[in-house]
Formats: C-alpha cells, sequence, structure tokens
C-alpha cells in the first residue's frame, strides 16, 4: 500500500502533468529540489525544467543526478533570487512547482510568488 506521502508526491506529479498538458506548457521550474524527485518523475513530460535548490549538499546531489539530463538545470541559491531569472529567460508560461514546507508558504505573498507575480 502506498503511504500518504507517496500519495501525495504521484498526485503532485499528476496535477503537473495535466496542467502543463491542458494549457501547453514546456517548461516546469520548481523552487525546491530536494532529491529531485519531481524533476526526474517529469524530465520527460517537458521541455525544459529549472529547479532551484538552496541547500548546497542537496543541489551536489541533484547535479549528479542530472548530469546526464540535458533537459533538466540545476540552480544553486535561494528561490527569491533565483527563480526571477530562470523565469525571465523562458519567456514563455511555465506552471511552478513550490515547496511543500519549508521557509516558504505556498501562496501568493510567498517571496518567489511575488517576485514574479
Ligand atoms: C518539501 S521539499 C520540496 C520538494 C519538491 N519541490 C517536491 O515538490 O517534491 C523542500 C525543499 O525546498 C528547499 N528550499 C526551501 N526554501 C528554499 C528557497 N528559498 N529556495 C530554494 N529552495 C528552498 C529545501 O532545502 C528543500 O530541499
Amino acid at each position: 500500500m502506498r503511504s500518504r506521502r507517496e500519495h501525495r508526491y504521484a498526485l503532485k506529479r499528476r496535477l503537473l502533468r495535466e496542467t502543463a498538458r491542458e494549457h501547453g506548457l514546456r517548461v516546469l521550474i520548481e523552487t525546491g529540489t530536494y532529491m529531485g524527485e519531481i524533476a526526474w518523475a517529469l524530465r520527460r513530460d517537458f521541455d525544459r525544467i529549472e529547479t532551484v535548490e538552496l541547500e548546497p549538499t542537496l543541489v551536489r546531489l541533484a547535479e549528479i543526478r542530472f548530469r546526464r539530463t540535458k533537459n533538466v538545470r540545476v540552480h544553486e541559491g535561494d528561490s527569491a533570487t533565483v527563480l526571477p531569472r530562470c523565469s525571465g529567460s523562458t519567456r514563455i508560461p511555465a506552471p511552478i512547482a513550490l515547496p511543500a514546507a519549508g521557509p516558504y508558504r505556498c501562496d501568493r505573498r510567498s517571496p518567489p510568488l511575488q517576485r514574479i507575480a
């Protein structure tokens, strides 16, 4: 049986896939790479995935994981700073997967959303 966490991840992946398909979105921008599970699971669903991680150790692990996955780019830093650069460089609409936990809440007051709103 699936754990609650696996179920939540599966729902999130499905929501991102369906939203992208419905709106013809080809780029995914993710804040909070963590272990890279979302980017890995969706790497074939998007032309490009930009994923931002604050923790340097997690960035190194993600760089190793995605070193042969050419359409996934891992960025190190605070999303509030890095995200506007990623989204600015896409010039095309992209869904954003926000971290489920961490310093930012997932609402419109969170710094990454304020910056790109
Ligand atoms: C719950 S995980 C997100 C996992 C992934 N986005 C997903 O949906 O499966 C939270 C991650 O966000 C990172 N994080 C927290 N605040 C951040 C910030 N301001 N900028 C970038 N990454 C951040 C944490 O280090 C952690 O790896």
